[in-house]
């Protein structure tokens, strides 16, 4: 007999196919996220769970499920949206998506970058109301990318490969980290370790790349965005509940920091309405990984975490909790 697996929202058609060829599937039948009670409801007798960051899976979901739930897969790559302490302490594996989305979201990272830097969205904006009248030397002046200074927080995967990129834009890369990068990790894009302070202080562009944790929440604050350059712009494509967002939305209104470019929010998928009114701001609804390749990979990786687990009875390869396979034997 199949393993039964939820799966909480449709997922691209390579991936539902694989799952459908390996698994007794049941699928949320709408394209929205699932309520509460329609999440603690569908995941009754399930062997595994395949679901989003939008799904927050505590306790009280994993009790639901009923004594076969073995594997939870993330189809993201930041998992806070689990108590995995909680999977882990019923003997449930919990994996993510590592990897896969990296470059997309480093692409998308740049683009924000650009955007907000080079006015792209309120020139867009522009156009489109007919506006645009010839060319002039004062129409729209941004600031430049090239030869800044980019402040990577976090180190990570993103990081790094926001660095890559920064360096065909000669930018002068500083990091913080919770670990200093290896010499030829650093040497490869002339990067530079230096505290937060140091980093939010000089950066012209500050980008977060950092996972949320109890330590990350609020990381960048009213006090961080004060040491910003007035000149600075900030990018954040990790999880939106990094940085304060009405200290940010105050500090943009007061011009203490030139722009911000948002891909993630506090309280998703609300945004402070502050922000919706500020023409300094570029805001996205959570696309850093939303490639069609990318959304398929993250699907496959995944699937085969539940594959692994539940079928030939293996480790699953991205397991975030792998004390779990000790308490468990
Ligand atoms: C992740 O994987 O954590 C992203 O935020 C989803 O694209």
């Amino acid at each position: 007999m199949k393993p039964k697996v939820f799966v909480t929202r449709r997922l691209p058609d390579e991936v539902m196919n694989f799952l459908e060829d390996h698994f007794s599937l049941d699928l949320n039948p709408h394209d929205k996220v699932l309520t509460r009670e329609e999440l603690l409801r569908s995941v009754k007798g399930i062997d595994g769970l395949l679901c989003l960051l939008t799904d927050k899976i505590d306790a009280r979901v994993m009790d639901a499920a009923g004594g076969n739930l073995k594997i939870i897969a993330n189809y993201a790559v930041g998992y806070n949206n689990i108590d995995v302490d909680a999977a882990t302490a019923r003997g449930i594996v919990v994996t993510n998506t590592p990897g896969v989305l990296t470059d997309t979201t480093a692409d998308l990272t740049m683009a924000l970058m650009l955007a907000t830097a080079r006015r792209i969205v309120e020139a867009d904006r522009f156009v489109r109301q007919g506006k645009f009248k010839g060319w002039a030397p004062l129409l729209f002046l941004g600031a430049d990318m090239h030869n800044k200074t980019l402040g990577i927080v976090g180190f990570g995967r993103t990081g790094y490969a926001v660095a890559k990129r920064a360096v065909g834009f000669d930018m002068q890369i500083l990091y913080y980290s919770r670990h200093k990068a290896s010499p030829e990790k650093e040497s490869t894009v002339k990067a530079t370790f230096v505290d937060l302070e140091t980093l939010l202080r000089e950066a012209h562009f500050v980008s977060i790349h950092v996972p949320l944790t109890p330590e990350t929440r609020y990381l960048i604050g009213e006090k961080e965005l004060r040491l910003m350059r007035p000149d600075a712009f900030l990018i954040n494509t990790s999880r939106g509940e990094v940085v304060d967002e009405s200290a940010l939305a105050d500090a943009l209104k007061k011009g203490r920091i030139k722009g911000a470019g948002l891909d993630v929010f506090e309280r998703e998928p609300e945004v402070h309405p502050d922000l919706l009114e500020l023409g300094n701001v570029v805001l996205l609804p959570h696309i850093g990984s939303a490639s069609i390749e990318t959304r398929t990979k993250m699907g496959i990786v995944a699937a085969n975490n539940l594959l692994e687990k539940l079928i030939k009875g293996q480790k699953a390869p991205n397991t975030v909790n792998p004390e779990v396979y000790t308490i468990a034997n």
